[in-house]
């Protein structure tokens, strides 16, 4: 199997988010690319005898959901903190839909910080582009790889693993998080990856 790449993020001096969080977190990154080339490495030497290696073929195939998925949403994640804090312009066609899809920006924002905040157990808050119906949604993934919407494209997705906040505010500080995470936000980035899905 072709190797997957592991990106380099530049990651500026953050509010409220550690160096050293995203130090280590950056690490966890790159153990997902590891792992994912690396399942598909034992993939490839087990099914040279699929009738053998069939039960573990199969852990291994569901085992790579995971770890791709773990590369992809972080590719996402640190991409939207490089090159410092913006906001939407109001010209922005993200803004424009969300408006539309929710009401009003402000009304979606404040959800999808609950979402994220409020939100039971370890895993990812995304708001994603349904390709096929041309509309927006936001969901709650469970740990990397439960939850992803089939064919949208993520367009923003907050870490809630413990890894993400943890050595930095506390179990307890998780809204402070959340907070903090969209005040680091560049969200050129996000508007660039609205646009390169329409
Ligand atoms: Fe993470």
């Amino acid at each position: 199997m072709k190797q997957f790449e592991e990106k380099k993020f530049t990651v500026p001096i953050l509010k409220g988010i550690s160096a050293k969080t995203i130090e280590e977190h950056l690490k966890l990154y790159a153990g997902y690319v590891k792992n994912a080339n690396l399942i598909g490495e034992k993939m490839g030497v087990y099914a040279q005898d699929i009738e053998a290696n069939l039960y573990v073929l199969g852990e291994l195939n569901r085992r790579f959901s995971f770890e791709y998925n773990g590369m992809r949403n972080h590719e996402v994640y640190f991409s939207s903190l490089e090159g410092g804090p913006t906001n939407l312009t109001d010209t922005s066609q993200l803004k424009k839909m969300i408006a539309e899809t929710w009401g009003s920006y402000e009304g979606w924002f404040d959800g999808f910080k609950k979402l994220a905040a409020t939100t039971r157990g370890i895993g990812w808050a995304v708001l994603w582009y349904d390709r096929k119906n041309r509309r927006l949604l936001t969901s709650w993934v469970d740990e990397q790889h439960l939850g992803q919407l089939q064919d949208c494209a993520m367009i923003l997705g907050l870490d809630m693993w413990e890894h993400s906040y943890v050595a930095d505010y506390q179990p307890s500080g998780k809204k402070q998080y959340v907070d903090d995470f969209f005040a680091n936000l560049n969200w050129a980035v996000i508007e660039k990856n609205f646009v390169a899905t329409q």
